[in-house]
């Protein structure tokens, strides 16, 4: 048995998640953006949380790149460590829903699969799935850090979106897509998304 966790009980505490709600005013949820590297979900992210907490309601944002500078240090790219990533980022979203917080985790999480485990955790409601839909080429024009470049040329073995799978949702709550043309301001991918949450209570 040892190396996995056996022998374990789940202690209740007198202090539950609709005390918190009921102390900070709001519900807490998971609001979990998804989409290719360059798509504008940190971005998205921020505007969202700056928006919400302009608001009066408490926010938290869990960003896969930063995460991985601590919590996840020890994943690469490979798909069990994404896998593994988005499973931790999953459960850490979840206790922040619990705490009775908006958290807003902003990853690629590419596989279908290892979303659709996030989203099993909590109760649908608290689950909002926000695809970024822009298209490769519009990420690889920005190249923020100009990792799409390096991909291209080699020096970045399995970079999403060109030598490594990205899985759309197809269910998702929220799709934020180009409009005649033009890509969303933060300010309007941010309003899209609160429009949902007032519109779900
Ligand atoms: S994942 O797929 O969900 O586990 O990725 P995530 O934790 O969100 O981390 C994505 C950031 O890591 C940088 N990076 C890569 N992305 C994709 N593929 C490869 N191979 C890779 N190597 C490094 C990149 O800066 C991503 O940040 P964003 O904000 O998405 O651009």
């Amino acid at each position: 048995n040892i190396g996995k966790s056996t022998n374990i009980l789940w202690h209740n505490c007198p202090v539950g998640q609709s005390d918190r709600q009921k102390l900070l005013g709001q519900k807490g949820c998971v609001v979990w953006i998804t989409g290719l590297s360059g798509s504008g979900k940190s971005t998205l992210a921020c505007a969202l949380s700056r928006e919400l907490h302009c608001r009066g309601h408490l926010t938290y944002v869990l960003d896969g790149d930063n995460l991985r500078h601590g919590l996840n240090r020890d994943l690469s790219f490979k798909a069990e460590d994404r896998a593994e990533n988005i499973r931790r980022v999953g459960e850490v979203a979840k206790l922040f829903a619990d705490a009775g917080i908006i958290c807003i985790a902003s990853l690629i999480s590419p596989y279908r699969r290892d979303r659709d485990a996030c989203r099993a955790l909590l109760p649908d409601s608290k689950f909002i799935e926000v695809f970024m839909d822009l298209p490769l080429k519009i990420c690889e024009a920005r190249d923020p850090k100009g990792l799409y470049k390096l991909a291209r040329t080699g020096k970045i073995k399995g970079f999403t979106g060109i030598d490594d799978p990205y899985e759309p949702p197809v269910n998702g709550e929220i799709v934020i897509k180009m409009k005649d043309g033009e890509c969303p301001s933060p300010k309007a991918m941010a309003k899209q998304v609160l429009c949902y949450l007032e519109e779900n209570g």
